[in-house]
C-alpha cells in the first residue's frame, strides 16, 4: 500500500488529521497549533511520550497552555506527565487533563496516535 493510500485510509477508517513529524517537537517543550481554526498545545516530554491539549487555559481562558512547564508527578501510584499553566501555575494532566493543584475545570485533551514518525490526532465524530 502506498504511504498516500495508507494516509487517506486512516483518516478515513480512524478519524484521524495528521499533524506534523515528532521530530518536529523539541523533547521537554510545547508548541502551539493552529488546526481548522482552534488554537491546540502540543507536547513531547523528556520520555518521548506526546501529549496534545487545548491551548487556552481552563482557569482564564488565555492562550498560554503551549508554553507551560512540563513536569510529572505521582498519581495513585502511577507517574503522569504533566504541565504547569505559565501564568498562575495550575498543573494539569497531559493524559486526561485534570487539574491536580485546584477544582480548576479540567484542561481539553486530544488523542494522539505516532505512526512510523507522524503524529496524528484523533478527532471525535
Ligand atoms: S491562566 Fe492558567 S492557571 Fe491562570
Amino acid at each position: 500500500m502506498s504511504t498516500q493510500i495508507a494516509e487517506v485510509t486512516r483518516e478515513a477508517t480512524l478519524n484521524l488529521v495528521p499533524l506534523c513529524s515528532s521530530a518536529d517537537l523539541e523533547r521537554g517543550w510545547g508548541e502551539a497549533l493552529l488546526l481548522e481554526g482552534r488554537q491546540l498545545a502540543l507536547f513531547r516530554t523528556e520520555e518521548d511520550a506526546f501529549y496534545a491539549t487545548s491551548h487556552h487555559c481552563p482557569n482564564s481562558g488565555a492562550k498560554v497552555i503551549a508554553r507551560g512547564i512540563l513536569g510529572d508527578t505521582v498519581v495513585d501510584g502511577s507517574n503522569v506527565s504533566t504541565v504547569a499553566c505559565p501564568l498562575h501555575k495550575e498543573v494539569y494532566r497531559l493524559d486526561n487533563g485534570e487539574c491536580l493543584n485546584t477544582d480548576s475545570l479540567p484542561l481539553p485533551v486530544q488523542r494522539l496516535v505516532e505512526i512510523e514518525g507522524q503524529l496524528w490526532m484523533e478527532q471525535s465524530k
